[in-house]
């Protein structure tokens, strides 16, 4: 990506879009005067696929930012990651990446060996079962936060990272959130034509994430359950929060940004109808997803996701229905399209800089992910939910222990209607 392009959505661009967020308050706040012309020194949790991209985002979209820590639970996926910078084909990565031997930190507590060095700013890209328990502790050691959604897999979770981003808040700590449609200006030009009123008042919705069989992953004997699980984590609901919350929160993320916040109820189901279904290699996940989500006003949304193979029609989409008018949510003729993995890490570190209004997307992104928590949860049960129900249930799917060397077995299969959550 050249230096031009980057420059394409303008400053201004940004503070509309952050104007849109529920936290936009002007940045002279703690924290930033320090870092406002220095590098800005940044640690890497979670050193996966995405991990890696997000780390590579972030350094050839900003200048004057360095790449100084790792941390993993795993030191394969450590290795490979550093890796992978430091061989990356753009000389601005490679330029901007200096990780050292001992700032990289593997196990169950890399994550606060990173946290104690003087990182100003953390990119987390674990898989998301852990993601309320490194943010606060982020918050707590007072870093900048680029976080991958969704940010929990259950309600206790979403209230943890809820109680930091408001700390966040407090302490001037700026958040963005992996919801990148929030920083593709597709998406920013035609959402705000749609709340100026280009198609009238709102009537309906449709969000679709129905793709093809996801990633499957073969056990090594050599990996305890834990192990395995977290490896083969897209398969695992306690890690994932199966389909609807790991993938489909995208879509559901810009229906609560159209619509101005949250659902009221949802009333939904789903299952698992796959021929080889007895394929371990899919832990407990469920193949598909259908929610009928109320919103105030009435307004009702129909949330479809599926893994489905062979002949089946697919669609990746989001879809508001008005009184004059129909939008698909994006301005596909924008000029200047900037890559929004890019100009999420852009509009951040601006932030962080002072150059743009104080950013805080991590209520928003915790009610996108409770949106998509809720519909698992009344599918699983067969129950209509309210959102204050769901919110506040006492539901916590991620094991209190993580020890490799204790067991943990798979499932069973939620079965609509005697599941319990
Ligand atoms: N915004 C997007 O479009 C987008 C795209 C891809 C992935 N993601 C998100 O990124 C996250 C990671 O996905 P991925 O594809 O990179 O998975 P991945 O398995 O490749 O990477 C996850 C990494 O987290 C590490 N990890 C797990 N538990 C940890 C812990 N307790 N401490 C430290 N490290 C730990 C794993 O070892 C692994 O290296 C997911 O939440 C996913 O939804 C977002």
């Amino acid at each position: 990506m050249t230096a031009k392009k980057q420059g394409g959505i303008t400053r201004r661009d940004f503070t509309r879009a952050s104007a849109i967020g529920s936290f936009a308050i002007l940045a002279s706040q703690t924290g930033q005067a320090e870092t406002n012309s220095g590098t800005i020194k940044i640690g890497l949790i979670g050193c996966g696929g995405r991990g890696t991209g997000a780390a590579v985002n972030c350094l050839e979209g900003n200048k004057n930012v360095k790449l100084v820590a790792m941390a993993d639970l795993f030191e394969d996926r450590l290795k490979d990651s550093r890796t992978r910078i430091g061989k990356h084909s753009n000389p601005q990565v490679t330029s901007q990446f200096d990780v050292k031997d001992d700032m990289c930190f593997v196990g169950w507590d890399a994550y606060k060996q990173l946290l104690a060095t003087d990182v100003d700013m953390i990119i987390h890209a674990c898989t998301p079962y852990i993601r309320p328990v490194h943010i606060e502790a982020a918050v707590e050691a007072g870093k900048h936060i680029f976080t991958e959604k969704p940010v929990a897999v259950d309600p206790v979770g979403i209230r943890k990272f809820i109680a930091a981003s408001e700390k966040a808040k407090e302490k001037g700590l700026n958040i963005v959130t992996g919801t990148q449609r929030r920083h593709e200006k597709p998406y920013l030009e035609e959402i705000k034509k749609i709340q100026d009123g280009s198609i009238g008042d709102i009537v309906a919705a449709r969000a679709y994430w129905c793709g093809t069989l996801p990633f499957k992953k073969d056990r090594d004997e050599k990996w305890s359950d834990l192990e395995y699980q977290i490896r083969n984590w897209y398969a695992h609901c306690w890690v994932c929060g199966d389909n609807i919350v790991e993938q489909h929160v995208h879509n559901l993320d810009v229906i609560c940004w159209v619509l101005g916040g949250p659902p009221v109820n949802v009333f939904a189901s789903g299952g698992r109808a796959w021929k080889d279904n007895a394929d371990t290699r899919y832990g407990d996940l469920w193949d598909q997803f259908s929610c009928d989500y109320e919103f105030a006003n009435g307004v009702h949304v129909t949330s479809m996701c599926r893994h489905w193979s062979g002949d089946c029609a697919q669609g990746v989409f989001e879809h508001v229905m008005g009184t004059k008018g129909t939008s698909s949510c994006r301005d596909n003729n924008v000029k200047d399209y900037v890559d929004p993995y890019v100009q999420e890490h852009m509009d951040l570190l601006a932030a962080i800089r002072g150059e743009a209004p104080y950013i805080n997307e991590g209520v928003q992104c915790a009610h996108s992910t409770m949106t998509a928590i809720m519909g698992r949860m009344a599918a699983y049960t067969g129950k209509k939910l309210t959102w204050e129900e769901a919110l506040n249930a006492d539901l916590s799917i991620v094991p209190e222990k993580l020890d490799f060397s204790l067991s943990y077995p798979v499932g069973p299969i939620p079965v609509p209607g005697s599941a319990k959550a």
